[in-house]
């Protein structure tokens, strides 16, 4: 079986980009592997700037990743904070990647730009070591996530591989898994940018808490073109093809066999939307019922914290035992 393993940040409401690029598949694959699922609060930190929010937040995140299926009897679920063996990794990453390959990161330069004249904090450039800290932790041999993390994972490689050739053979070199379909959710009022949190208005998001009223409005006032042909085409008709992507991921149906069933947006788009509906509305009823009960999440977290900190705590003493780092007595 192989070993997975694959984060997500607790910023705010999931939103339909993770579910379909990332949670759906963590899912499928719980049976298919030894899975480790994080829930990556440090990495939050590195735009958080108010006291008292991401405890909660962690906590909703948590009762959503149970409520999309992922079960506690076999998939570690576990909270990065709480194992602080991903800090201490963090910083022999740091001292493995340079300078020049962090600043080559397109996610750093988009959200810097982004945050243009605001505060950018050190830790949004060095994250993607932290995040190579957490995949190398545990072992994993894949790690599956949308197309937006690719380059992620490929420094994670490089890193694996300059550790392993500087110190001997210490750690697994992981390799991304995307998605067929749903692998680059894009935002349903700027087809060309991928649905995202830091999106500017919500209209183009749709949340997984989102009411079913509002994801019909979501997806009946989305942006298509003006040609009125309904094709797959990312270039050329990305609105549309995004529709085509969406209802893929939810249905399983391939995109072209979906595409030659409409002449029309306006169905299209009603039935994106109703097949959404019905993957997100029995999530959302199981979403209700956990945090209803935050003393069972609190429980399963703890279970899911202590299976994880085994692994990572063999894997950070393997690494100093090979840097040769002066054994605690
Ligand atoms: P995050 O929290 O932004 O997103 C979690 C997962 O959702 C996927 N995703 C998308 N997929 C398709 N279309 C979209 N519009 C979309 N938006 C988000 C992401 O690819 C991801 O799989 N750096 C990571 C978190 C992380 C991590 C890790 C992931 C930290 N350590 C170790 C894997 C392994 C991030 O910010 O994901």
């Amino acid at each position: 079986m192989p070993r997975v393993l694959s984060c997500i940040q607790p910023t705010g409401s999931v939103h339909l980009g993770n579910h379909l690029g990332a949670l759906i598949n963590w899912v499928a694959g719980q049976h298919e592997g030894n899975v480790f699922h994080g829930i990556v609060d440090l990495h939050a930190l590195t735009v958080l700037d108010r006291p008292n929010v991401i405890g909660e937040q962690t906590i909703e995140l948590a009762a959503m990743l149970f409520a999309v299926g992922l079960d506690p009897d076999v998939a570690t679920v576990f909270v990065q904070s709480h194992i602080h063996e991903h800090s201490e990794l963090s910083w022999l990453m740091e001292c493995t990647v340079s300078f020049g390959e962090l600043s080559r990161m397109t996610q750093y330069k988009d959200k810097a730009a982004k945050r243009e004249g605001d505060f950018v904090s050190a830790g949004l450039f060095t994250y993607p070591a932290l995040m190579a800290a957490d995949i190398l932790l545990y072992d994993a041999d894949e790690v599956p996530v949308g197309d937006d993390q690719r380059q992620h994972v490929e420094i994670t490689r490089d890193i694996a591989q300059r550790f392993n050739n500087r110190f001997g053979d210490t750690f697994v070199v992981p390799r991304a898994v995307h998605p067929k379909a749903g692998a680059r959710v894009m935002d349903l009022q700027d087809p060309t940018s991928k649905m995202s949190k830091s999106a500017v208005s919500d209209a183009g998001l749709v949340y997984m808490l989102d009411d079913n009223a509002t994801i019909e409005r979501k997806f009946k006032r989305a942006v298509t073109d003006s040609d009125g042909e309904v094709r797959y085409d990312r270039e050329l008709k990305p609105g549309v093809s995004n529709l085509l992507d969406i209802l893929s991921a939810c249905t399983g149906t391939p995109t072209e066999q979906l595409a030659s069933r409409y002449t029309q947006y306006g169905p299209l788009k009603k039935d994106t939307g109703d097949a959404v509906i019905a993957v997100v509305e029995p999530i959302r009823t199981r979403y209700h019922g956990l945090m209803a009960d935050k003393g069972e999440l609190a429980r399963l977290l703890r279970i899911g914290n202590d299976r994880a900190r085994e692994v990572a705590a063999a894997t950070l003493a393997r690494a100093h035992r090979n840097i040769g780092l002066l054994p605690r007595v």
